[in-house]
């Protein structure tokens, strides 16, 4: 029988072959190889192995707990492992020495309300999350960013505070008149540092109005920084760790450069409030719920809101409740008040829906004990408008 040649590994047992693939990899400091090796005997422990179930549970918990390098795309290796992050050590710019970043505050009240699709995707976001390392064992990317599009009070950002509070993560927002710089060159040195920092530690980094950073390059106005601009975040983008997660938000979708918005893992555009979501802003409020406000009162002016943002829904019912503190010290009133703003803002309105107007007849004489003539007088409508809407109900 002839001598098995040294390094071709034959003749030699499933145990041995695993100990020298193992010895090959550590002696040639290759962490990627080793973590594939590590995923593999999960997936399929080395033949001989009689505690396949505890072997498997501690091969994931190194996998888990030994912070990763090993980039998920692309070819640079990125350390998530520097320390959480922390007034002192927050990226400057080096000659106005503002800070780029800030710490978000993660308040823990009730998330934003979304439509399904857009809450569908978000809670899907926040899921992955704790399975991150199961999903690469098993060769599946996770999604390490989402870009928020929307128009203005939809709730981008209560929403990216909402993610990194139930990713556990802290938030670290870019100040983007910190890093905007008119000097040439400086702006993208500075968004370098803050990604620099963002990616080199486990976070949630937020970058507000995206669409100043990342606008398209057709833009005729000072293109070359622009290119500068977008290829930085190109660059960032494609490496950027499992470990920090990037959400971007903006106004103007229509304005961020295709190629940038195109490398988002997800991207979600949120809509302005139906009515069903308009109601439930309205009644998660504190102020609805201390003032014990009638259910009726928050449908119709959920309905009387149609076309507002979240943001102007809460102003609008916090506005009132303000002023009911001002001037009768106590929410007593609330209903009473929201009914009178309700009548208000449909005044003298022709295009109002009857049976919307109907509603609100009948509620401020059923439940508020107001007379016909002063519903008519609120609403600008006619007397036998008052009882027929009354009487309607009656049948
Ligand atoms: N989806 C929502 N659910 C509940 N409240 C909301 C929602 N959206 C907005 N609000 C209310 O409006 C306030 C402002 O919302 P937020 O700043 O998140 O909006 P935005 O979409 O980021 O607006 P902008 O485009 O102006 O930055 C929130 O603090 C909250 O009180
Ligand atoms: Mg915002």
């Amino acid at each position: 029988m002839s001598k098995p040649e040294h390094g071709s590994w034959t003749g030699i047992g499933d145990a041995e072959r695993a100990l020298l693939e193992l010895m090959s990899i550590a002696l040639s400091a290759d962490e990627h190889a080793a973590r594939e090796l590590c995923r593999r005997w999960v997936r399929k422990p080395p033949t001989g192995s009689d505690q396949v179930v505890a072997l498997r549970a501690e091969l994931r918990a190194l996998l888990t707990t030994l912070p990763g390098r090993t980039p998920l795309r692309g070819e640079a290796v990125r350390d998530v492992s520097a320390p959480s992050p922390a007034p002192e050590d927050l990226p400057r710019d080096p000659e106005t020495h503002q800070t780029l970043l800030r710490l978000g505050e993660v308040d823990g009240a009730t998330g934003p309300v979304l439509d399904s699709s857009c809450k569908a995707m978000v809670d899907r976001l926040v899921a992955e999350r704790p399975v991150r390392e199961r999903l690469l064992e098993v060769g599946l990317q996770p999604s390490r960013s989402v870009l928020l599009s929307g128009p203005p009070g939809v709730g981008k950002s209560m929403t990216a505070s909402y993610i990194a509070e139930q990713m556990k993560q802290p938030l670290v927002v870019v100040d983007l008149a910190s890093v905007m710089s008119s000097y040439l060159g400086r702006t993208g040195r500075n968004l370098r540092a803050v990604l620099d920092y963002a990616a080199a530690r486990e976070c949630v980094l937020f970058i507000d109005e995206f669409d100043a950073l990342a606008k398209r390059r057709d833009d005729k106005s000072d293109v070359g920084e622009l290119k500068r601009l977008v290829n930085v975040l190109l660059m960032e983008l494609d490496r950027w760790p499992a470990g920090s997660f990037l959400i971007a938000a903006t106004n103007h979708l229509e304005l961020v450069d295709p190629a940038i918005s195109r490398r988002f893992d997800v991207k979600i555009e949120m809509p302005m409030p139906e009515y069903s979501q308009r109601r439930e802003v309205l009644a998660l409020l504190p102020a609805v719920r201390a003032g014990d406000v009638d259910d009726e009162c928050i449908s119709l002016l959920a309905v009387a809101t149609d076309g507002k943002s979240h943001s102007d829904i809460v102003k609008i019912a916090t506005g009132i409740a303000r002023q009911a503190i001002v001037e009768d010290a106590s929410l007593d009133g609330l209903s009473e008040r929201i009914a009178n703003y309700v009548m208000d803002t449909l005044r003298g309105k022709s295009a109002v829906d009857s049976e919307v107007r109907a509603r609100i007849i009948r509620l401020a004489h059923e439940s508020l004990g107001y007379s016909q003539r002063k519903i008519g007088q609120l609403l600008g409508v006619s007397h036998p408008t008052v009882s027929r809407a009354l009487s309607s109900q009656e049948k």
